[in-house]
Protein backbone atom coordinates (compact mmCIF):
# COMPACT_ATOMS: atom_id res chain seq x y z
CA UNK A 1 0.00 0.00 0.00
CA UNK A 2 3.06 2.56 0.75
CA UNK A 3 4.63 1.48 -2.22
CA UNK A 4 1.09 2.27 -4.29
CA UNK A 5 0.72 5.74 -2.39
CA UNK A 6 4.53 7.01 -3.07
CA UNK A 7 3.90 5.64 -7.17
CA UNK A 8 1.40 7.56 -7.15
CA UNK A 9 2.43 10.83 -6.00
CA UNK A 10 5.71 10.45 -8.03
CA UNK A 11 3.77 10.05 -10.92
CA UNK A 12 1.58 12.68 -10.46
CA UNK A 13 4.69 15.24 -9.94
CA UNK A 14 5.13 14.66 -13.45
CA UNK A 15 2.20 15.89 -14.41
CA UNK A 16 2.30 19.43 -16.49
CA UNK A 17 -1.34 20.30 -17.50
CA UNK A 18 -1.86 22.60 -20.59
CA UNK A 19 -5.35 24.27 -19.97
CA UNK A 20 -8.64 22.93 -17.84
CA UNK A 21 -9.80 20.23 -20.13
CA UNK A 22 -6.30 18.56 -18.79
CA UNK A 23 -6.98 19.20 -15.56
CA UNK A 24 -10.32 18.25 -15.52
CA UNK A 25 -9.16 14.77 -16.62
CA UNK A 26 -6.33 14.32 -14.19
CA UNK A 27 -9.04 15.04 -11.37
CA UNK A 28 -11.45 12.47 -12.87
CA UNK A 29 -8.51 10.39 -13.12
CA UNK A 30 -7.01 10.60 -9.42
CA UNK A 31 -10.05 12.11 -7.69
CA UNK A 32 -13.10 10.73 -9.76
CA UNK A 33 -15.21 7.74 -8.72
CA UNK A 34 -12.90 5.10 -9.94
CA UNK A 35 -9.90 7.13 -9.42
CA UNK A 36 -6.46 6.06 -8.17
CA UNK A 37 -7.19 7.68 -5.10
CA UNK A 38 -10.48 6.05 -4.45
CA UNK A 39 -9.11 3.06 -5.13
CA UNK A 40 -7.04 3.38 -2.41
CA UNK A 41 -9.28 4.59 -0.06
CA UNK A 42 -11.35 1.33 -0.92
CA UNK A 43 -8.05 -0.70 -0.17
CA UNK A 44 -7.00 1.35 3.28
CA UNK A 45 -10.75 -1.03 4.69
CA UNK A 46 -8.58 -3.97 4.57
CA UNK A 47 -5.57 -3.18 5.68
CA UNK A 48 -4.57 -4.37 9.51
CA UNK A 49 -5.88 -2.00 11.96
CA UNK A 50 -1.92 -1.86 13.35
CA UNK A 51 -0.95 0.22 10.24
CA UNK A 52 -4.26 2.20 9.62
CA UNK A 53 -3.07 5.09 11.72
CA UNK A 54 0.48 5.52 9.79
CA UNK A 55 -0.93 4.70 6.41
CA UNK A 56 -4.18 6.88 6.39
CA UNK A 57 -1.97 9.93 7.76
CA UNK A 58 -0.16 9.86 4.04
CA UNK A 59 -3.08 8.52 2.18
CA UNK A 60 -4.80 12.17 3.71
CA UNK A 61 -1.72 13.72 2.89
CA UNK A 62 -1.47 12.53 -0.42
CA UNK A 63 -5.15 13.27 -1.29
CA UNK A 64 -5.00 17.34 -0.46
CA UNK A 65 -1.77 17.35 -2.09
CA UNK A 66 -3.85 16.48 -5.07
CA UNK A 67 -6.63 18.41 -4.58
CA UNK A 68 -4.56 21.79 -4.00
CA UNK A 69 -2.54 21.12 -6.85
CA UNK A 70 -5.63 20.46 -9.24
CA UNK A 71 -6.92 23.93 -7.90
CA UNK A 72 -4.27 25.59 -8.24
CA UNK A 73 -4.03 24.36 -11.88
CA UNK A 74 -7.73 25.13 -12.50
CA UNK A 75 -7.38 29.00 -11.16
CA UNK A 76 -4.53 29.43 -13.03
CA UNK A 77 -6.59 28.10 -16.46
CA UNK A 78 -9.24 29.89 -15.66
CA UNK A 79 -7.51 33.44 -15.43
CA UNK A 80 -5.68 32.91 -18.90
CA UNK A 81 -8.58 31.92 -20.87
CA UNK A 82 -11.19 34.80 -19.87
CA UNK A 83 -11.07 37.70 -22.22
CA UNK A 84 -9.07 40.48 -21.53
CA UNK A 85 -10.65 43.71 -21.08
CA UNK A 86 -13.78 42.19 -20.17
CA UNK A 87 -14.72 45.19 -17.87
CA UNK A 88 -14.87 47.28 -20.68
CA UNK A 89 -17.41 47.95 -23.16
CA UNK A 90 -16.05 48.83 -26.38
CA UNK A 91 -19.69 49.27 -28.06
CA UNK A 92 -19.47 52.59 -25.87
CA UNK A 93 -18.43 56.51 -27.83
CA UNK A 94 -14.88 56.85 -27.29
CA UNK A 95 -15.78 60.13 -25.13
CA UNK A 96 -19.07 60.62 -24.20
CA UNK A 97 -19.15 64.49 -23.90
CA UNK A 98 -18.71 66.53 -26.98
CA UNK A 99 -16.11 69.57 -26.75
CA UNK A 100 -17.59 72.71 -27.51
CA UNK A 101 -16.74 75.37 -29.65
CA UNK A 102 -15.50 78.90 -29.57
CA UNK A 103 -18.72 81.76 -30.09
CA UNK A 104 -18.39 83.15 -33.87
CA UNK A 105 -18.05 86.69 -31.88
CA UNK A 106 -15.30 85.48 -29.78
CA UNK A 107 -13.76 83.72 -33.07
CA UNK A 108 -13.74 87.44 -34.07
CA UNK A 109 -13.04 89.21 -31.24
CA UNK A 110 -9.44 87.03 -30.95
CA UNK A 111 -8.64 87.66 -34.17
CA UNK A 112 -8.99 91.67 -34.03
CA UNK A 113 -6.87 91.30 -31.10
CA UNK A 114 -4.19 89.43 -32.46
CA UNK A 115 -4.24 91.75 -35.74
CA UNK A 116 -3.95 94.87 -33.97
CA UNK A 117 -1.78 93.45 -31.28
CA UNK A 118 0.49 93.35 -33.73
CA UNK A 119 0.53 96.94 -34.41
CA UNK A 120 1.61 97.26 -30.65
CA UNK A 121 -2.38 97.95 -29.45
CA UNK A 122 -2.94 96.53 -26.15
CA UNK A 123 -6.34 94.87 -24.72
CA UNK A 124 -8.14 97.28 -22.22
CA UNK A 125 -11.39 96.84 -20.60
CA UNK A 126 -14.05 98.97 -19.11
CA UNK A 127 -16.85 98.15 -17.04
CA UNK A 128 -20.33 97.97 -18.65
CA UNK A 129 -22.44 99.85 -16.15
CA UNK A 130 -21.41 104.06 -16.46
CA UNK A 131 -21.90 107.31 -15.85
CA UNK A 132 -22.69 110.00 -18.23
CA UNK A 133 -19.29 111.48 -17.83
CA UNK A 134 -17.53 108.61 -19.59
CA UNK A 135 -19.86 107.46 -22.12
CA UNK A 136 -20.73 111.12 -23.41
CA UNK A 137 -19.96 114.33 -21.70
CA UNK A 138 -15.83 113.45 -21.78
CA UNK A 139 -16.32 112.34 -25.31
CA UNK A 140 -17.97 115.98 -26.72
CA UNK A 141 -21.34 114.75 -27.01
CA UNK A 142 -23.54 117.94 -26.84
CA UNK A 143 -26.03 118.52 -23.71
CA UNK A 144 -28.70 118.03 -26.32
CA UNK A 145 -27.26 115.34 -28.04
CA UNK A 146 -30.38 112.19 -29.58
CA UNK A 147 -28.06 109.39 -28.18
CA UNK A 148 -28.62 110.66 -24.77
CA UNK A 149 -32.10 110.24 -25.07
CA UNK A 150 -33.87 107.21 -22.98
CA UNK A 151 -35.00 105.77 -26.95
CA UNK A 152 -31.53 104.73 -27.03
CA UNK A 153 -29.94 103.98 -23.63
CA UNK A 154 -30.59 102.12 -20.78
CA UNK A 155 -30.17 104.14 -17.66
CA UNK A 156 -30.12 102.76 -14.12
CA UNK A 157 -30.35 106.47 -12.13
CA UNK A 158 -31.32 109.62 -13.20
CA UNK A 159 -29.48 112.49 -11.82
CA UNK A 160 -26.16 111.51 -11.50
CA UNK A 161 -26.85 109.82 -14.46
CA UNK A 162 -25.41 105.59 -13.99
CA UNK A 163 -26.27 103.78 -17.05
CA UNK A 164 -25.40 100.90 -19.46
CA UNK A 165 -23.00 102.09 -21.77
CA UNK A 166 -24.14 102.59 -25.68
CA UNK A 167 -20.76 101.96 -27.21
CA UNK A 168 -17.37 101.04 -26.23
CA UNK A 169 -16.10 104.64 -26.45
CA UNK A 170 -16.44 105.10 -22.87
CA UNK A 171 -12.90 102.61 -22.16
CA UNK A 172 -11.39 105.68 -24.38
CA UNK A 173 -11.72 108.06 -21.67
CA UNK A 174 -10.78 105.56 -18.94
CA UNK A 175 -7.71 104.87 -20.41
CA UNK A 176 -6.94 109.11 -20.88
CA UNK A 177 -7.92 108.97 -16.92
CA UNK A 178 -5.11 105.68 -16.08
CA UNK A 179 -2.36 105.79 -18.46
CA UNK A 180 0.60 107.51 -19.40
CA UNK A 181 0.74 108.94 -22.95
CA UNK A 182 1.24 107.18 -25.49
CA UNK A 183 -1.85 105.48 -25.29
CA UNK A 184 -2.33 101.74 -28.03
CA UNK A 185 -5.28 100.67 -27.45
CA UNK A 186 -8.43 98.54 -28.38
CA UNK A 187 -10.99 97.75 -25.98
CA UNK A 188 -13.33 94.76 -26.89
CA UNK A 189 -16.70 94.37 -25.05
CA UNK A 190 -20.74 94.26 -24.67
CA UNK A 191 -22.55 97.48 -25.49
CA UNK A 192 -26.38 98.16 -24.59
CA UNK A 193 -29.04 100.11 -26.60
CA UNK A 194 -32.87 100.66 -26.26
CA UNK A 195 -33.89 98.99 -29.51
CA UNK A 196 -36.44 96.52 -30.60
CA UNK A 197 -34.67 93.17 -31.18
CA UNK A 198 -34.95 92.20 -35.03
CA UNK A 199 -32.84 90.35 -37.64
CA UNK A 200 -30.50 93.43 -38.26
CA UNK A 201 -30.77 95.07 -34.56
CA UNK A 202 -30.43 94.02 -31.09
CA UNK A 203 -30.18 95.53 -27.85
CA UNK A 204 -26.92 93.82 -26.65
CA UNK A 205 -24.01 93.63 -29.28
CA UNK A 206 -20.09 93.94 -28.98
CA UNK A 207 -18.03 96.30 -30.26
CA UNK A 208 -14.11 96.88 -30.36
CA UNK A 209 -12.54 100.11 -29.55
CA UNK A 210 -9.12 101.78 -31.12
CA UNK A 211 -7.25 104.64 -29.64
CA UNK A 212 -3.99 105.88 -30.73
CA UNK A 213 -2.93 108.57 -28.91
CA UNK A 214 0.77 110.65 -28.80
CA UNK A 215 2.63 113.23 -30.78
CA UNK A 216 2.50 113.80 -34.33
CA UNK A 217 -0.61 111.23 -34.94
CA UNK A 218 -1.83 112.06 -38.50
CA UNK A 219 -4.60 111.21 -40.57
CA UNK A 220 -1.97 108.83 -43.07
CA UNK A 221 -1.17 106.93 -39.48
CA UNK A 222 -5.14 105.92 -39.29
CA UNK A 223 -6.05 105.21 -42.86
CA UNK A 224 -2.62 102.74 -42.69
CA UNK A 225 -3.55 101.00 -39.62
CA UNK A 226 -7.08 100.60 -41.07
CA UNK A 227 -5.75 99.53 -44.19
CA UNK A 228 -3.46 96.87 -42.65
CA UNK A 229 -5.96 95.81 -40.71
CA UNK A 230 -9.02 95.03 -43.03
CA UNK A 231 -6.53 93.10 -45.45
CA UNK A 232 -5.60 90.70 -42.74
CA UNK A 233 -9.23 90.13 -42.03
CA UNK A 234 -11.26 90.32 -45.14
CA UNK A 235 -8.06 89.11 -47.38
CA UNK A 236 -5.19 90.60 -49.12
CA UNK A 237 -7.07 91.66 -52.09
CA UNK A 238 -9.11 94.04 -50.17
CA UNK A 239 -9.51 97.90 -50.68
CA UNK A 240 -10.70 100.08 -48.75
CA UNK A 241 -12.60 103.64 -48.87
CA UNK A 242 -13.27 106.20 -46.24
CA UNK A 243 -16.44 108.63 -46.48
CA UNK A 244 -16.62 111.73 -44.81
CA UNK A 245 -19.09 111.29 -41.77
CA UNK A 246 -19.79 112.92 -38.38
CA UNK A 247 -19.08 111.54 -34.76
CA UNK A 248 -18.89 114.68 -31.14
CA UNK A 249 -15.65 112.40 -30.39
CA UNK A 250 -13.69 112.70 -33.58
CA UNK A 251 -12.64 115.95 -36.11
CA UNK A 252 -12.80 115.16 -39.02
CA UNK A 253 -14.52 111.92 -39.10
CA UNK A 254 -15.19 109.20 -41.38
CA UNK A 255 -16.96 105.58 -42.33
CA UNK A 256 -14.81 102.63 -43.55
CA UNK A 257 -16.05 100.51 -46.38
CA UNK A 258 -14.24 97.46 -47.42
CA UNK A 259 -14.73 96.35 -51.02
CA UNK A 260 -17.17 93.22 -51.34
CA UNK A 261 -15.44 90.35 -50.90
CA UNK A 262 -18.26 87.87 -52.17
CA UNK A 263 -18.38 90.06 -55.52
CA UNK A 264 -14.74 91.52 -55.66
CA UNK A 265 -16.26 94.36 -56.02
CA UNK A 266 -18.94 94.02 -59.05
CA UNK A 267 -21.84 94.47 -56.95
CA UNK A 268 -23.88 91.85 -55.29
CA UNK A 269 -27.41 91.21 -52.90
CA UNK A 270 -24.89 91.13 -49.85
CA UNK A 271 -23.32 94.32 -50.92
CA UNK A 272 -26.63 95.64 -52.42
CA UNK A 273 -24.91 96.06 -55.63
CA UNK A 274 -22.31 98.70 -54.44
CA UNK A 275 -19.26 96.91 -54.67
CA UNK A 276 -18.63 98.24 -50.97
CA UNK A 277 -19.69 96.92 -47.29
CA UNK A 278 -19.67 99.64 -44.51
CA UNK A 279 -17.18 98.16 -41.20
CA UNK A 280 -16.56 101.00 -38.90
CA UNK A 281 -16.60 104.66 -37.80
CA UNK A 282 -13.25 105.96 -37.31
CA UNK A 283 -11.72 109.51 -37.49
CA UNK A 284 -8.99 112.08 -35.11
CA UNK A 285 -9.86 112.68 -31.98
CA UNK A 286 -11.15 115.74 -31.35
CA UNK A 287 -8.91 118.34 -30.13
CA UNK A 288 -11.70 118.83 -27.30
CA UNK A 289 -11.81 115.79 -26.24
CA UNK A 290 -8.07 115.27 -25.63
CA UNK A 291 -8.24 119.06 -23.29
CA UNK A 292 -11.54 117.46 -21.61
CA UNK A 293 -9.07 114.31 -20.55
CA UNK A 294 -6.40 116.67 -19.89
CA UNK A 295 -4.23 115.75 -22.60
CA UNK A 296 -2.26 118.91 -24.32
CA UNK A 297 -4.13 119.20 -27.85
CA UNK A 298 -1.53 121.27 -28.79
CA UNK A 299 1.81 118.45 -28.32
CA UNK A 300 -0.85 115.85 -28.93
CA UNK A 301 -2.85 114.22 -31.39
CA UNK A 302 -4.70 110.75 -31.97
CA UNK A 303 -6.91 108.76 -33.54
CA UNK A 304 -9.88 106.57 -32.65
CA UNK A 305 -12.24 103.73 -34.47
CA UNK A 306 -14.85 101.99 -33.68
CA UNK A 307 -17.08 98.53 -35.14
CA UNK A 308 -19.50 96.26 -34.01
CA UNK A 309 -18.59 92.57 -33.95
CA UNK A 310 -21.62 91.01 -35.01
CA UNK A 311 -20.96 93.18 -38.02
CA UNK A 312 -17.59 91.78 -39.15
CA UNK A 313 -19.06 88.45 -38.05
CA UNK A 314 -21.75 88.74 -40.50
CA UNK A 315 -19.62 89.49 -43.10
CA UNK A 316 -17.23 87.12 -42.49
CA UNK A 317 -19.65 84.11 -41.52
CA UNK A 318 -21.80 85.45 -43.97
CA UNK A 319 -24.66 85.16 -40.83
CA UNK A 320 -27.27 87.77 -41.86
CA UNK A 321 -29.62 87.42 -38.50
CA UNK A 322 -28.25 88.99 -35.81
CA UNK A 323 -30.50 86.98 -33.45
CA UNK A 324 -28.79 83.53 -33.83
CA UNK A 325 -24.91 84.85 -32.42
CA UNK A 326 -27.37 85.30 -28.54
CA UNK A 327 -29.63 82.66 -28.85
CA UNK A 328 -27.14 79.80 -28.48
CA UNK A 329 -28.89 77.41 -30.18
CA UNK A 330 -25.96 74.51 -30.08
CA UNK A 331 -26.71 73.62 -33.69
CA UNK A 332 -26.18 77.00 -35.05
CA UNK A 333 -22.58 77.48 -32.34
CA UNK A 334 -21.21 73.77 -33.93
CA UNK A 335 -20.57 75.24 -37.10
CA UNK A 336 -17.75 77.05 -36.43
CA UNK A 337 -15.74 74.30 -35.31
CA UNK A 338 -13.41 74.67 -37.87
CA UNK A 339 -13.12 78.51 -37.69
N1 LIG B 1 -18.79 104.84 -30.84
C1 LIG B 1 -19.25 104.76 -32.21
C2 LIG B 1 -20.57 104.00 -32.27
O1 LIG B 1 -20.91 103.37 -31.32
C3 LIG B 1 -18.26 104.09 -33.10
C4 LIG B 1 -17.05 104.92 -33.31
C5 LIG B 1 -17.02 105.81 -34.36
C6 LIG B 1 -15.97 104.85 -32.46
C7 LIG B 1 -15.92 106.61 -34.59
C8 LIG B 1 -14.84 105.62 -32.66
C9 LIG B 1 -14.84 106.50 -33.74
O2 LIG B 1 -13.78 105.59 -31.88
O3 LIG B 1 -13.75 107.25 -33.95
O4 LIG B 1 -21.24 104.04 -33.26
Amino acid sequence: MEERIKQIRETFSTLDPKDLQSVEKIRVEYLGRNGYLTKLFDDFKNIPNEKKKEVGKILNQLKSEITDKIETWKNVFSESTKPKGTNLDLSLEEYPFEFGTRHPISLVKNELVEIFKYLGFTVYEGPEIEDDWHVFSALNFPEEHPARDMQDTFFIEKKPDILLRTHTSSVQVRSMEKEKLPIRVICPGRVFRNEAISARAHCIFHQIEGLYIDKDVSFADLKQTLLYFAKEMFGSETKIRLRPSYFPFTEPSAEMDVSCKLCGGKGCSVCKYTGWLEVLGCGMVDPNVLELNGIDSKIYSGFAFGMGLERIAMLKYQVRDLRLYFENDVRFLKQFKNY
